[in-house]
Order: structure tokens, then sequence, then C-alpha cells
């Protein structure tokens, strides 16, 4: 299994998103992780689907959408049409995780399925067997720059034991510190935000942190 750092573009100012992440693609960072919120399941609004469409066509980019949105499958079609390969949903958004990695597996795309840190593993346990990812928030969603939850990567260690095979992400804290814990607890892909604006460009923080994962 791939293990990869996914830069967010939520450190980023706006305008300066497409050429930032063309620089990280370039740079072997093409894992581009969308933090999308929309002011009911976590506080702050950040973009919709137009951004990922925006964001395609630059070359070798793989685009996932991390939704933090209530109602999460009213926002699927919109994000597989603008070119994400995986879509993530949060448990706690959905009565019906079963269904909605159903209805993504049907899309074509994968299936991510999200937890935060106040939320057990048991929320994810019976669909795990179906989704591709399972991505355990390590802060609490809505803000970049955070510490790092630690006891949360006890849950990335039971979701290792359940299933060998899925890829998992943490999300939030992550930096040159944090990500080896994240790995060694059993983690293979890791979101970074506001950590790789600490490099002296993105190219350097894409590759310092990729060999990180090796
Ligand atoms: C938090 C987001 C994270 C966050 C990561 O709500 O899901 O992706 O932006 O940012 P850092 O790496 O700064 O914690
Ligand atoms: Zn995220």
């Amino acid at each position: 299994m791939k293990c990869e750092i996914a830069p967010s573009v939520l450190s980023f100012p706006h305008g300066e998103i497409q050429p930032r992440v063309a620089e990280l693609v370039a740079a072997g960072a093409s894992l581009i992780h969308l933090d999308v919120m929309d002011g009911q399941f976590v506080p702050p609004i950040t973009f919709g689907d137009g951004l990922a469409a925006s964001l395609r066509s630059i070359p070798g980019i793989r685009l996932e959408a991390h939704l933090m949105t209530v109602t999460p499958d009213r926002h699927f079609e919109a994000f597989v049409k603008s070119g994400c390969f995986r879509v993530i949903f949060h448990a706690e958004a959905t009565a019906h995780s079963h269904r909605l990695i159903q209805t993504l597996h049907g899309m074509g795309v994968q299936a991510g399925i999200a937890i935060n840190p106040g939320t057990s593993v048991a929320a994810v346990r019976e669909v795990l067997h179906l989704a591709d990812h399972c991505l355990i928030m390590t802060v609490n969603p809505g803000w970049g720059g955070q510490a790092m939850i630690r006891e949360a990567l006890d849950k990335v260690r039971k979701v290792r034991a359940m299933r060998p095979d899925i890829e998992i992400q943490v999300d939030g804290g992550i930096d040159a510190t944090t990500l080896p814990l994240a790995r060694e607890a059993g983690a293979n892909l890791f979101v970074v935000g506001s950590h790789l604006l600490a490099y002296n460009s993105l190219a350097e923080a894409a590759q310092t942190l990729n060999k990180l994962c090796q």
C-alpha cells in the first residue's frame, strides 16, 4: 500500500491555490486533499466542486474531496463530475453510511469514511469491509493549524487491526514529528495543511515529507 502525503489546500490564499497545487504535484505530491466545509457540520465555509474542476487539468493530479458537510450524499455527484477519484464523508453526518458507500461505488469512485476525535471506531466497524478508505481526524474538524490529538492514533491502530488492506488517512496536526507517529500506528496517508508553509518552498515540503513516508 502506498504511503504518501495528501496536501490540503486550506492554508493557501484562494487566489493562489492553482499555482501552489501545480507546484506540489510537480514535486511528487500528487494526491490533493480538498477540505469542503459547509458552515453546518463545522462552522467555517470553504469551497465547493468548482475548485476541484479548476484543478483537475493539472497533469498527474489525483483529487480527493473530504466532505465536512451535513447530507453529504447531496454533494457526491458534483465532486465526482468535477474529477475527484475519491469522496470521503463523515460517519457522524449520516445514519446510512452503508448505503452511501454503495452510492459512491455506483458512481465509479472510491469511498472514504471519516470519524471525528470524539467518535469511536464502532461507528465504522460494520462498513469497513466495504469502504476503500478510512479517515481518522486527529484534530477537531474545521480549522487548520491545530495540534494533533495523539489519543486518536489508538483508533488508527484499531482500524489497521480490523482491516490490514484499507487506506488509513490521518488529518490534522501532521508535521515532520507527528507523521512518523501516525505511520507507526498504521496510517499510510497523511493530510498536511499548515505545516507545508514551514519550508523554504512547497517542493521542499513535498520532498521532505514524502521521504518520511518511505
Ligand atoms: C481540518 C481539515 C484538515 C486541516 C489540516 O478540518 O480537515 O485537513 O486543514 O490542516 P493542518 O495540517 O494545519 O492541521
Ligand atoms: Zn481533511
